[in-house]
Parts: structure tokens; C-alpha cells; sequence
């Protein structure tokens, strides 16, 4: 095995997490679609693809590196948000813990210098500023726009959709 036990145990508890961030924008975008906000559900449903592709990613290295793969249970996750506000706000937070997860575990690739897996780490380091910079955006053009204007973040979303 090219990685230690701790390592191992480290990136199947992220697995866990990217699985729970997938299930939580798909919770989120079910919710965004029964408040009849379907391109809000649209950009939560890919976004939950995104994170079952980033799942994938760190499972593949771990059997890659012929380690065992021990996929975590995952915490049921909210279904209501009492505001888009609120929701957009969660994804944020998500997002902020995510990368703070990501972050550990390359403090632990280099304490042990374990050079390969912070080379794979290194892709989701760049790609959480952009995942933060995504969801932040998102919440301020909520915010921007407020709840009884809600439309306009549809008609945004349309207008910006495959940009991205
Ligand atoms: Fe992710
Ligand atoms: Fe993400």
C-alpha cells in the first residue's frame, strides 16, 4: 500500500464527505424545484454530480494506490430551507468545510511526505477556490435580488446557464 493507514482512513472519511455534499445539493435542488425555482434545482443538481465526480476521484486514488476503499455512512441531510437565502447560505458553508477538510488532509500529506498524494490533492485545492467562489456568488446575487424577487436570480441563472 502507497499510503499509510491514517491516510487511508483520512480519505474514505472524505469520500464520506463529497458523497454527503452530493446528497446535500440534491436535497437542496429537489427543494429549489418544489418552490418552483427549477433553474436553481438545475444548478444544484449538477452541482451534485460534480461532488459524486469528486467522491469518485479520491476513491479511485485509493484503490489506485492499493489501498481499501470503506465508504462511510452518510448523514441524512436537510430537505427544507426556510429561504433561498438560507439554502445558498448552507451550500456556502458546505463548501467552506469541504475545503477545510481538503486543506487537513494536505497538511497530513505533508507531514508525512507522502509527495503522490499531495499531488493529487493539489487539483482539489484549486478547485475549492473555485467551488467557494461559485457558491458565494450565488448567495449574493440572492441577496442582491431578495426573496420576492427571486425571478430575476431565475432569469440570471438562465441567461449565465453552460457558461460555467
Ligand atoms: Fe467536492
Ligand atoms: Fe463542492
Amino acid at each position: 500500500m502507497m499510503i499509510s493507514v491514517k491516510m487511508q482512513k483520512a480519505l474514505n472519511a472524505q469520500i464520506g464527505m463529497e458523497f454527503a455534499a452530493a446528497m446535500k445539493y440534491d436535497a437542496m435542488a429537489a427543494h429549489f424545484e418544489a418552490e418552483a425555482l427549477p433553474q436553481a434545482a438545475k444548478r444544484f443538481f449538477k452541482q451534485a454530480g460534480e461532488e459524486r465526480e469528486h467522491a469518485h476521484k479520491f476513491l479511485r486514488y485509493v484503490l489506485d494506490s492499493g489501498g481499501r476503499v470503506q465508504i462511510p455512512e452518510i448523514p441524512a441531510q436537510p430537505h427544507t430551507y426556510r429561504s433561498s437565502e438560507a439554502a445558498a447560505q448552507a451550500a456556502l458553508d458546505s463548501e467552506m468545510a469541504v475545503t477545510k477538510s481538503i486543506h487537513k488532509l494536505m497538511d497530513l500529506a505533508l507531514e508525512e511526505r507522502d509527495h503522490a498524494t499531495a499531488a493529487m490533492l493539489q487539483w482539489f485545492i484549486t478547485e475549492q477556490v473555485e467551488e467557494i467562489s461559485s457558491a458565494d456568488q450565488f448567495l449574493r446575487l440572492i441577496q442582491r435580488a431578495g426573496e420576492k424577487n427571486i425571478l430575476a436570480v431565475e432569469d440570471y441563472l438562465a441567461d449565465t446557464a453552460g457558461q460555467k
